[in-house]
């Protein structure tokens, strides 16, 4: 990591009144939940999920896709937040007038204390049903883990909704779907007015999402970046703190607050 570009940054931080956080599947990989380009894993190991997360796969085949959902559900339900998610709660407790974008279906930021996370492509936990108007859905009980582990698990069917009876999809954004408008419209207006905008563990290649730092760029936000990788979104960042979440956030709040932080 590197200290002597936190320790520069910090002073920003600090002077900001208003803070966007921008996060993508980067933040969650320190706590075991694979991003969107990582290979997947033991069950579903030979599928791709940018295959499997479309309105055709589900419409082809309901039962593999909510048994994928499943599997990714309670591997979330195991996960803890990292210090990175936990140093966001904290830049949102010190800066009030601050607002958490992600990317992810995740609840982590929601477990680490952060109050305002805008889930810009929607949530694992709040299935709805894919009736017109959609109805929002009660999760089932989850599978047991066994259920989850073994090829059983590879096809669960989705249950019916019980306001239209159609079946229940997943409440998150497919590849090929608008986002949510009111998500969008939030993300848009705090880029907007922001005065700082950290973009973290995002490969700035889906949009719209990727056009929230370029907004925030164009009105004038200094853009920082948390990513050990370079990505699309380098040429926007003033500076780029090659590093992961876990390790880089937490250094530059107590940078700019202390170690606790609190104002040092
Ligand atoms: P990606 O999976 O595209 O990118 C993850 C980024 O996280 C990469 O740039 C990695 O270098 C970085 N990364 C990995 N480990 C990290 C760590 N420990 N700390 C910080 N960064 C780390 O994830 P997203 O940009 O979130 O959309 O992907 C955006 C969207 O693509 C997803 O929301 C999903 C997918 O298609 C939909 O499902 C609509």
């Amino acid at each position: 990591m590197e200290q002597e570009f936190v320790e520069r940054v910090a002073p920003l931080l600090r002077a900001a009144r208003r803070i966007v956080v921008c996060t993508g599947a980067g933040i969650s990989a320190e706590s075991g939940v694979p991003t969107f380009r990582d290979d997947l894993t033991g069950l579903w190991a030979r599928f791709d999920a940018q295959q499997l997360a479309t309105p055709e796969a589900f419409h082809a085949d309901p039962d593999l896709v909510w048994g994928w959902y499943e599997w990714r559900r309670a591997r979330v339900r195991r996960a803890r937040p990292n210090a990175g998610h936990l140093a966001v709660a904290a830049i949102e407790a010190r800066v009030p007038a601050s607002t958490v974008i992600t990317q992810n279906v995740d609840d982590l930021h929601e477990r680490a204390g952060s109050r305002t996370a805008i889930h810009l492509h929607g949530s694992l936990f709040a299935p709805r049903c894919v009736g017109v108007p959609a109805h929002p859905a009660a999760l089932p009980e989850p599978p047991d883990d066994e259920v989850i582990g073994s090829p059983e698990g590879r096809r669960i069917p989705p249950p019916r909704c019980a306001s239209c009876a159609a079946l229940v999809r997943p409440g998150v954004v497919w590849f090929g779907e608008g986002l949510p408008e009111a998500a969008l419209t939030a993300a848009v207006d705090a880029a907007t007015s922001c005065e700082l905008l950290l973009a973290v563990g995002t490969s700035g290649v889906v949009y719209p999402a990727a056009e929230i730092p370029r907004i925030a760029a164009r009105a004038g936000a200094t853009v920082l970046q948390v990513n050990p990788e370079p990505t699309a979104l380098d040429a926007v960042c003033a500076v780029n703190l090659r590093g992961t979440a876990a390790q880089v956030l937490p250094a530059l709040v107590a940078a700019a607050w202390g170690p606790d932080g609190h104002t040092a």
